[in-house]
């Protein structure tokens, strides 16, 4: 195992109807005055952020309003929201929505301190300074709720691009999983897919003797394969929304990913599907973590065999292990598209033609220099090689 240092000081406030609480929490902070950031609706539709007002009515805390983060949050609104917070002297920043609304909230919180763009912080800068901020978490997805990054989508040539820093952790975060029961089949697999890449970009790692990540991982993979399926048949299921909540948290706050190398090299892939094509996050990892996997398996296939026999129940080929790993890439797939996801660039609404632009935007720039790193070192014609496999 490789040294680390952990450091989660998130207040995690979980269960039916702990939105109630927001002001005490946002007090207990040091917050006065608060930028309430939210999304495209939903929020208003189900009431949650008339409760979350309500509740800093009833401590006394003031607050400026604003909505309109989209799914990949654009860097647009971040520079609106923090000329806002400036203007009205907000001291603390509340996200009320999914990954999208909260990475945009971290975006403004880091803003409002720093005298620069805030786009520096997602070139590479790291985010030493932000506003306090917290969250009311309804979609269980991203796991931005518990971890120190934020992803945004720069408008001019619409680059998605991640920035990280503790700073940006939350101070609290409110996961009452009622309020992910007003989220069509879609979203929910989509966050599904997305905590299960979380799972899998960790467990894909170089490093050896991790035997304790590697099971935590596991257990939550089998709890994702247990509760999917049943929250897509019954989607009034609290408790199987409960059990994927917290796994979305635990799988992303890196507790089982210390010590470890990690891939995400099926995230920096997907992230320009994202941002040319504007699809969901976790749709376009159902269609590219199969096409990453099916490509770098030959890296360290007894890895792939582990996670097929340990999770999916493959039976283990000794002398051919590289079909046991198949099987479980495969399972993978099967799983995925169960759940409603896409198998493949039509589906998605993304372009073969399109394949040299997406690989020139993500081996390129943005302190990279034709290729990425991760479980597997790919270059321009590996990253080629892995879109082709999408069509
Ligand atoms: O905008 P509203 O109206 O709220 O609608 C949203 C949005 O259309 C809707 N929604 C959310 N909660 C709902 C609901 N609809 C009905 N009922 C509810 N309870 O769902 C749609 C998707 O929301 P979004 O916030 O975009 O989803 P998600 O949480 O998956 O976030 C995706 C973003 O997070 C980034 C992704 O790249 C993407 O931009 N990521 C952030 C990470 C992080 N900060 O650590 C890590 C992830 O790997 C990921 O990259
Ligand atoms: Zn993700």
């Amino acid at each position: 195992m490789n040294n680390f240092n952990f450091y989660s000081p998130t207040y995690f406030s979980f269960g039916k109807d702990t939105e109630n609480e927001t002001g005490a929490y946002v007090k207990r902070f040091g917050g006065h005055k608060v930028l309430i950031h939210y999304g495209g609706g939903s929020v208003v539709r189900s009431g949650v952020l008339d409760r979350v007002k309500a509740s800093l009515e009833k401590e006394g805390i003031s607050y400026v309003l604003l909505g309109g983060a989209q799914p990949n949050p654009r860097s647009g609104l971040v520079y609106k929201g923090i000329e806002l917070c400036k203007k009205e002297n907000a001291d603390f920043v509340l996200a009320v929505g999914g990954g999208s609304v909260i990475d945009s909230a971290k975006a403004i919180a880091a803003g409002v301190l720093y005298d620069g763009d805030f786009w520096d912080f997602y070139c590479g800068k790291s985010i030493e300074n932000a506003l306090p901020i917290g969250t009311i978490l309804t979609i269980a997805a991203a796991g931005s709720e518990g971890s120190p990054d934020s992803v945004i989508t720069y408008e001019e040539g619409m680059l998605k691009r991640g920035a990280s820093g503790d700073a940006i952790r939350p101070k609290f975060s409110i996961l009452n999983p009622a309020l992910t029961q007003t989220l069509s089949s879609y979203q929910t697999a989509c966050g599904i897919t997305d905590i299960i890449a979380h799972l899998y970009e960790r467990y894909l790692t170089n490093t050896k003797d991790v035997e304790v990540t590697d099971r935590l991982l596991e257990a939550l993979l089998l709890t994702m394969i247990h509760e999917g399926p049943r929250v897509i048949a019954n989607p009034d299921d609290y408790e199987a929304r409960a059990n994927i909540m917290w796994a979305g948290m635990i799988g992303h706050n890196n507790a089982c990913g210390v010590g470890r190398s990690q891939d995400w090299n099926s995230h920096n892939i997907e992230h320009e599907l994202s941002a040319m094509y504007d699809c969901a996050h976790g749709a376009g990892l159902a269609v590219t973590m199969p096409a990453v996997f099916t490509y770098v398996m030959r890296h360290n296939v007894m890895r792939f065999a582990q996670v097929a026999v340990r999770v999916w129940g493959c039976q283990m080929d000794f002398e051919h292990p590289e079909v046991t790993a198949e099987a479980g890439i495969k399972a993978l797939r099967n799983f995925l598209n169960s759940i409603g996801m896409p198998k493949n660039f039509e589906e998605l609404g993304a372009k073969e033609e399109d394949i040299p632009k997406l690989v020139d935007v993500l081996c390129n720039g943005n302190g990279r220099t034709g290729t990425i790193s991760g479980f597997v070192e790919l270059n321009e014609e590996d990253c080629i090689n892995i879109y082709r496999l999408m069509v």
